[in-house]
């Protein structure tokens, strides 16, 4: 494999690369997925492996936060849709759960190099555990890269998702830390008439004229 292929690597804020692919709930052509939704597009490095069975358990069990969220899931890794199906099936009879989102089949690593997944200094072959949060729009709004080693954190999943769609329906900022319920950062004046305003705004809590907090 060329050195090159893998150096595709879309970044925050850039539309998302439009593909087609096989699933495992048929055939997709992202641009027309999830109309009018978010979209968290995961990536695990291989079927039948026990850090990627705890994972693909984890968006399982809370696939309906996603859905609550306006969220399609869209798994993917570089295994057959038979050996997907074959792991569906294996985890449905072990433990009751049921992917019941669509997995990507890429066996040609087409998507997997489209979206940087595959990273040959951790593996040649096998995707990382990549997470794509993508808006209505198809814009790319944050990405998390994990190396085959170490699951994820579905709460950290949850909670980023949460924190874009709160911090674009109110136009403000996430500060450390933040979960659902607390407050929110006021993004910074960016002249000095914003600033005089906003020394005297008595609407949010200021602590200086470039940081103040409010309850949403
Ligand atoms: C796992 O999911 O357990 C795994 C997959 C590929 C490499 C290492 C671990």
């Amino acid at each position: 494999m060329e050195q090159q292929d893998f150096f595709s690597m879309p970044r925050i804020g850039d539309m998302a690369p439009d593909f087609s692919a096989v699933t495992t709930k048929g055939k997709i052509k992202f641009s027309e997925f999830a109309k009018d939704k978010w979209v968290v597009m995961f990536s695990h490095p291989a079927d039948f492996t026990p850090v990627c069975t705890t994972e693909m358990t984890g968006f399982a069990k809370r696939k309906d936060e996603f859905t609550k969220l306006n969220t399609e899931l869209l798994g993917l890794s570089i295994d057959s849709i038979h050996a997907h199906l074959g792991w569906v099936d294996n985890v449905r009879k072990n433990t009751g759960v049921y992917f019941d989102f669509p997995i990507i089949a890429d066996l040609d690593m087409k998507v997997s190099k489209m979206y940087g997944m595959l990273q040959p200094n951790e593996s040649e072959t096998a995707a990382v555990r990549a997470v794509f949060f993508i808006d209505p729009k198809k814009k790319i709004r944050l990405i998390m890269y994990y190396p085959l080693n170490v699951g994820r954190n579905m709460n950290e999943i949850l909670r980023v998702l949460e924190a874009l769609q709160t911090a674009e329906k109110y136009k403000v900022a996430m500060p450390l830390d933040w979960q659902k319920g607390d407050k929110v950062i006021v993004p910074p004046p960016t002249t000095l008439e914003e600033m005089d305003a906003r020394l005297l705004d008595k609407s949010i809590e200021i602590t200086d004229f470039y940081l103040a907090h409010k309850q949403i």
